[in-house]
């Protein structure tokens, strides 16, 4: 049997999902197949005859939870950043239009007709998903495919989130020769690490066709305000908004990730009849049905009884992106007033062989979330070796491949750190397509707005975020800033340096 098989399933399914009738209402069918669901067993059995956390306790806990369900539902609490109630991801997936939709397939059609790389710009919320997402559900080396193997799609590449000149470098070296298109994403407009890398890709771009670019760039920002719109507004670059009341890491399904999904050849259409799908199975009161309360609430319980590091690990190179993204967007929404529970992601096997041991038998203060992808796109077999010298052929002669052991990458762990005092629950992702993504946002978009206000405050600013931008500004010499870089310096200035 070979081990292989022809043709790659991963590059078959994005060819197919990319000439799939587009629909924001899949079959019954496929919507049946494509359940995510959420098992909390070794949160609520008995590790020495007492569970971490009992139905009981969840039960008494679950009116609390409504509550704040209601609340959020009704615009009610503490979800301003400014005026303006940080609410609009909610009912988004039910705004959005298959017309509005189109327009971007139009407009990225077009643009990625016109170049071989599409570079991406944006930070925190205005590119985790965008790149969780691409990689989830497309070739591990995208970029390295032939573009008919990519669907057609552009190379894809990311800046803005980091400043590291190597790194910067690195890609600009992969642009060499290239006709390259790019979408600046910013909702500020303002955010540092974007702009500056705006400015040397807009460089790059007006070097190579002077006076020409505007039909290169495209620019994801507020509808009226900040620097990026005025500069759209002056250059005329092709323009999609951030809607106002939705914040960065609640923007995945606005036009901030739909635009680099639509690049990537990613099905759009089924992508946003996810979101709705969830945004149905959660949007009710019963608290048993609702994947985003039972989730908030075993975390909320979890963290009153010591639980303040989350691991969050995967079986799925292709997911494990996921988990970043939940490194941020739970993290930056409850980590307020001294409240929190830290967001560690981990790819298993992997870190399996690292931090598995502190998660085993370390402090008991960790809680352990498993993101499976139930069915991987691909499965290789296991050679039989008539050696048998490594002792492994009892994997190909039980008939079980890779997928089989990848599962037990979940299934091993969760039962052996269950016993070991970590509880755990698992989010089954059924398969890798655009609906379960959707899916998987909304819930965890709805169970961190639950945590915010189980906790008592707002999940939708980050004020902690802005206190590195003062420093930095400071300490850069902004213009306006100058008193607070004497003040910074001074007070650097006074402490004892200790450098071994
Ligand atoms: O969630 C958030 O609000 C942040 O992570 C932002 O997305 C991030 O700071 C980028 O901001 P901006 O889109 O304004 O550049």
């Amino acid at each position: 049997m070979p081990v292989l098989s022809e043709e790659n399933a991963t590059i078959t399914r994005h060819r197919d999902s990319v000439t799939a009738p587009r629909t924001l209402t899949p079959d019954d069918a496929f919507v049946k197949a494509n359940q995510i669901a959420l098992n909390i067993t070794h949160i609520v059995n008995p590790i020495d005859g007492k569970p971490f956390i009992s139905v009981d306790e969840i039960e008494r806990f679950a009116p609390t939870v409504v509550e704040q369900h209601h609340r959020l539902k009704n615009g009610e609490g503490d979800c301003r950043d400014g005026d303006t109630p940080m609410l609009g991801w909610q009912s988004l997936p039910d705004e959005i239009s298959t017309e509005h939709l189109d327009e971007i397939l139009s407009v990225t059609g077009e643009l990625s007709g016109q170049i071989d790389a599409f570079v991406s710009l944006g930070i925190g919320g205005s590119y985790l998903g965008i790149d969780a997402t691409i990689k989830a559900l497309t070739h591990t080396y995208f970029n390295q495919l032939p573009r008919e193997a990519r669907n057609g799609a552009p190379e894809i590449y990311f800046l803005g989130q980091s400043t590291d000149p190597d790194y910067f470098r690195d890609t600009l070296d992969m642009l060499e020769g290239k006709r390259v298109g790019l979408n600046v994403i910013s909702k500020s407009g303002t955010t540092t690490e974007t702009a500056i890398a705006f400015r040397i890709l807009r460089r790059m771009l007006e070097d190579r066709h002077p006076g020409k670019i505007a039909e290169l760039i495209i620019a994801t920002t507020d509808s009226t305000k900040g620097a990026l719109r005025s500069l759209v507004k002056r250059f005329g670059y092709k323009s999609f908004e951030v809607p106002g009341n939705v914040g960065g890491r609640f923007s995945v399904l606005t036009d901030v990730g739909l635009v680099g999904l639509a690049m990537a050849g990613i099905d759009i259409h089924e992508f946003t009849a996810g979101f709705r799908h969830m945004k149905k199975r959660t949007d009710g009161d019963d608290f048993w049905s609702n994947l985003s309360m039972v989730h908030a609430a075993v975390r909320h319980l979890a963290h009153q009884k010591g639980k303040k590091i989350e691991v969050v690990a995967t079986n799925s190179a292709a997911i494990y992106q996921l988990t970043r993204w939940m490194e941020q967007i739970f993290p930056e929404s409850e980590g307020h007033g001294g409240f929190g529970m830290w967001v560690s992601p981990s790819m298993y096997s992997e870190k399996l062989h690292a931090n598995g041991q502190m998660v085993q038998d370390g402090e008991r203060n960790i809680l352990e979330t498993f993101l499976r992808l139930v069915e991987s796109n691909n499965d290789i077999e296991i050679p039989v070796d008539p050696d048998n010298e490594d002792g492994l052929n009892y994997f190909p002669d039980a008939g079980h491949t890779m997928s089989f052991i990848n599962s037990l990458v979940i299934d091993g762990p969760a039962f052996a750190h269950f016993e070991g005092g970590v509880p755990n629950m698992t989010v089954d992702i059924p398969r890798r397509n655009a609906f379960n993504l959707g899916q998987f946002y909304y819930m965890m978009e709805r169970s961190v707005a639950l945590s915010g206000y189980l906790a008592g405050h707002n999940p939708f600013i980050q004020p902690g975020v802005e206190a590195y931008k003062r420093a930095m500004f400071s300490l850069a010499g902004k213009p306006g800033w100058e008193n607070d870089g004497k003040a910074i310096k001074s007070a650097i200035g006074k402490m004892k340096l200790k450098v071994i």
